[in-house]
């Protein structure tokens, strides 16, 4: 007996064969890259940072942990994330958060073993989610056997690793970069009998890039941590990895070919691993830092348009945010911004003007105990913003902006900040799980850095197990933008351009891209604003991607929208035509 299914199939192989297949198979006609840009993971994540010691505590020590970081995967799936950034993890005597290796090769015991690495990373494949790791090169700790032995003993080979005077160098207190905290770059070490060379704090000798066996070392950690699975770096410090220690440290020269090293042996290793670079520089320096097309950074902090928006959210005046996100469009196809709030350092204001930096420590850092280095505030966003409407459209534009988000563990819930805490230490206080001894972060009697526990930003208050429970708390809000996000990928993708809407406080972004369109409006006042959308919108259907509200969805020819005090919204464009 004949199968019935069998006619169908003699069916398909014709078809297959008559060319009929070939016409329905053609491609779509679409402009040709190199690489087709949607195919870049970076440039539609959602990037996550963690403080490995401040997250989750499994063992009952008080530090956080990798098996801690496990149990809270679900809880990051579920939050939409797509990668994190792990902070330093490598054995330090940890007096910068771990930006003080002392084992490029190995995992702090507090943290738990290589075991414990592995194991989280596969937990996080089996998610999908990718994992960055920080990538510390450009100095090591005092207590690295490298730096021991180097002034111990000046016939040692690794002497040359680190960079020496013999004589105290003229600019030996210039170029700091925790200015009021430390105290010179050049410090003379007794045992050494010659100064060295730290453009951090004195305890971070800085490594010698010029010699070849430190650039080979640097290649072998490089090596060594994506063979372990990472898919990138967040590659710290970069201008000061390239600059020569001997030029002059206000406007030193920089080495670009090491980037170029770097990225073809990352690229090499494993193909879409990336570089996410902390490199605050002014817009005429981004090209080089950026490369061309696929010789430098895959993804950039936008440090300059990040302190402009920081003197928007504080004055109103648009402009020079404007302003910065035209200064820093021009990139290369493959490159991307990663655009962030806050992080774990203070909010460097220092490429603001001294007017413009006064206005932003006004509003939201106005005692000098929340100002830190002259130059940056070391406060969290909720409490800097102290309204939840404002933190919304905060992040509602940090979702829409140009580029891909980063945002930092505890921002979903709004957690505060504890200024009894030194320096940046104030932003780096234990995950808020929930009401729960600790937080919920650890059963210890005493945790690494104290919880938060008086104030409005309390644990008792702001914590992860009551917002997730109540549909209206700015964790879950968080996860629907998330969403939304997600669903708009021509933010990350498409060209965009600011749009005239007849309000200088509101910020419109239209984007456009595989045939669709999208615009943003964020109002950075406190009152309702109108606006008006220029442009032939007349065969288009605006829709409210934030409300299901008939009221909102905007019949063709209708462009005049009311926005709240601190209101958001997203519309995308239909055409049906
Ligand atoms: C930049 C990091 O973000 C910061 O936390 C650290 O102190 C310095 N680099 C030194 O590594």
């Amino acid at each position: 007996m004949i199968n019935p299914s069998f006619p169908l199939l003699i069916l398909l192989l014709l078809c297959l064969n008559t060319g009929l297949y070939q016409a329905y198979a053609q491609p779509v006609q679409r402009t040709v890259y190199f690489v087709q840009p949607e195919y870049l993971w970076y440039k539609g994540s959602i990037i996550y940072n963690v403080d490995i010691d401040a997250f989750k505590d499994s063992d009952g020590d008080g530090v956080g942990d990798f098996q801690g970081i496990i149990k809270k995967l679900d809880y990051l799936e579920w939050l939409g994330i797509d990668a994190i950034w792990l902070a330093p993890f490598q054995p330090s005597p940890m007096q910068d958060n771990g930006y003080d290796v002392s084992d490029y090769y190995g995992i702090n015991p507090l943290f738990g073993d290589g075991g414990d690495f592995s194991e989280f990373m596969y937990e996080a494949e089996k998610r999908g989610i990718r994992v960055i790791t920080d990538l510390v090169i450009n100095h090591t700790s005092k207590e690295h056997p490298w730096f021991q032995q180097a002034r111990r003993d000046k016939s040692s080979e690794y002497r040359d690793w680190y960079v020496w005077s013999e004589e105290r160098p003229a600019d030996w207190n210039k170029g700091m970069v925790f200015p009021g905290v430390q105290e010179e770059t050049w410090t003379y070490d007794e045992k050494a009998g010659a100064y060295y060379f730290h453009r951090f704090y004195k305890f971070q000798p800085d490594l010698n890039m010029r010699n070849p066996e430190v650039r080979a070392e640097i290649s072998r950690i490089i090596g060594y941590w994506l063979r372990m699975g990472v898919d990138g770096f967040r590659l710290d410090a970069v201008p000061f990895i390239l600059e020569d220690p001997f030029s002059d440290l206000e406007d030193p020269e920089h080495d670009f070919g090491l980037l170029t090293d770097i990225r073809s042996l990352v690229q090499w290793r494993k193909g879409d691993a990336i570089i996410l670079g902390e490199a605050n520089v002014l817009p005429e320096e981004n090209q080089k830092y950026f490369g061309d097309e696929a010789n430098g950074m895959h993804l950039m902090f936008n440090f300059f348009a990040n302190q402009h928006l920081f003197y928007a959210l504080a004055t109103t005046e648009l402009q020079p945010l404007k302003s910065s996100l035209e200064e820093t469009r021009d990139i290369p196809k493959v490159a991307q911004w990663a655009h962030f709030l806050r992080n774990h350092d203070e909010l460097d204001l220092g490429r603001l003007t001294e007017e413009q930096r006064n206005k932003v420590y006004e509003a939201f850092g106005p005692n000098e105990n929340m100002q830190l280095y002259n130059r940056g505030i070391r406060r969290r966003l909720a409490p800097m913003l102290g309204n939840r409407k404002q933190l919304e459209m905060a992040y509602s534009l940090l979702f829409s902006l140009p580029g891909t988000p980063v945002i930092r563990y505890g921002d979903e819930i709004g957690m505060g900040d504890d200024l009894s805490l030194e320096q940046r230490e104030a932003v780096r206080t234990p995950m808020q799980w929930s009401d729960e001894k600790n937080a919920g972060f650890s059963r210890a009697d005493s945790t690494i850095r104290p919880v938060i526990d008086s104030g409005p930003y309390a644990y008792q208050q702001v914590n992860v197990a009551a917002q997730k429970r109540d549909p209206n708390s700015l964790l879950n809000w968080t996860a629907r933008i998330i969403r939304l996000r997600k669903e708009n990928p021509e933010i990350g993708l498409g060209d965009w351009e600011i749009l005239d809407v007849g309000s200088p406080d509101v910020l419109a972004i239209q984007y456009q891209g595989e045939g669709r369109s999208l615009i943003v409006l964020h109002n950075f006042s406190p009152a309702p604003k109108q606006i008006q959308l220029k442009g032939n919108f007349d065969t288009d259907e605006m829709i409210n991607l934030l409300t299901d509200d008939e009221a909102n969805k905007f019949k063709k020819g209708k462009r005049q929208i009311t926005i709240n005090g601190f209101g958001y919204q997203w519309y995308r464009i239909q055409n049906d035509e």
